[in-house]
This record gives structure tokens, sequence and C-alpha cells, in this order.
């Protein structure tokens, strides 16, 4: 049973959304979904549904909760909980107790997502 989270989600930079979406091992999202305006890595994609349509289906609260802990919509999901440690097992131990981004860094994917598509094209590339 995943703990109700009580987080807000903070106004989010789509730029640096897409600098995180980049960081494989940060998000690890692009390993498992096809994000539009991202380089596809193959075979992403192949296991979660393409990133793509979500403003018209999500508000940025409904997102950043989702993205937090997809248990909560699905208990039996692949996808890891980003914002969450409960009920985790077989963490390694500098992570214990960690989460695996931050508020402000998933509200930044968040603002990526929702942005209309490639918005956050070129904006983070000096960042690298
Ligand atoms: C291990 C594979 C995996 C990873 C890593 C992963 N996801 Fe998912 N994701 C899934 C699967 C599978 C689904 C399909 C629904 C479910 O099982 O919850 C999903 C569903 C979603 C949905 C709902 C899509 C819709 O059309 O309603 C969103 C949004 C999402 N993921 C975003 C992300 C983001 C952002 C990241 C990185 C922070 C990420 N995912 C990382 C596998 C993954």
């Amino acid at each position: 049973m995943a703990a109700p989270l009580a987080l807000a989600a903070p106004p989010g930079d789509p730029a640096r959304g897409r600098s995180l979406l980049l960081q494989r091992q940060e998000s690890g999202c692009i390993l498992c979904h096809v994000v539009p305006g991202l380089p596809g890595l193959t075979p992403g994609g192949a296991l979660g549904p393409p990133l793509a349509g979500l403003a018209s289906r999500y508000s940025a609260e409904e997102l950043f909760q989702r993205i937090a802990d997809a248990r909560r919509v699905n208990p039996e999901t692949i996808m890891p909980p980003y914002l969450s440690t409960a009920g985790l097992h077989n963490v390694a131990r500098a992570q214990v107790g960690k989460t695996v981004l931050t508020e402000q860094g998933l509200a930044d994917i968040v603002a990526y997502l929702l942005a209309p598509q490639g918005a956050g094209d070129g904006a983070g590339d000096g960042a690298r």
C-alpha cells in the first residue's frame, strides 16, 4: 500500500525537465517510454506507452501525482515510484529512504511533458 502523498507540485521548468529526461540514470523514463521531442532509445517505448498528448488527459497536478507513484493507479505496474519509497524492498543501502527524483525535478519533467511538443527543444542544451 502506498502512503498517501501530500505533495503539491511546485512550478516546473520545461527545459530543465528535458535535460532530466535525457539523463538516463536520473529518470530512466526514456528506457520505457518514447517521449516526443527527445531522441528515442531502442527499444525505447516497448514497455510503457508513448508520453504524447498528455496535456489533453492530465492536469499538471494529476500528472505529477501519476508519476510520483504509479502504483496508486496500477498496483501491479512495473513503472518505478519516483517520489515515494513506501513498500520498496531490495533497495541499495545508499538509496534507502531516498526518492528517485526531487519534487522540483518531477515538476520540471511534468512541465516538459505538458508543453507543446518540442517546446523545450534546444533550451537546455547548453547545460548538457
Ligand atoms: C520500467 C519502465 C518504466 C519507467 C522507467 C517509467 N515508466 Fe512510465 N509507465 C510505464 C508503464 C508500463 C506504464 C503503463 C501504465 C502502468 O503500468 O502504470 C507507464 C505509464 C506512464 C504514464 C501514464 C501514461 C498515460 O498515457 O496515461 C506516464 C505519464 C508515465 N508513465 C511517465 C513516466 C515518466 C515521466 C517516467 C520517468 C520519470 C517514467 N514514466 C518511467 C513504465 C515505465
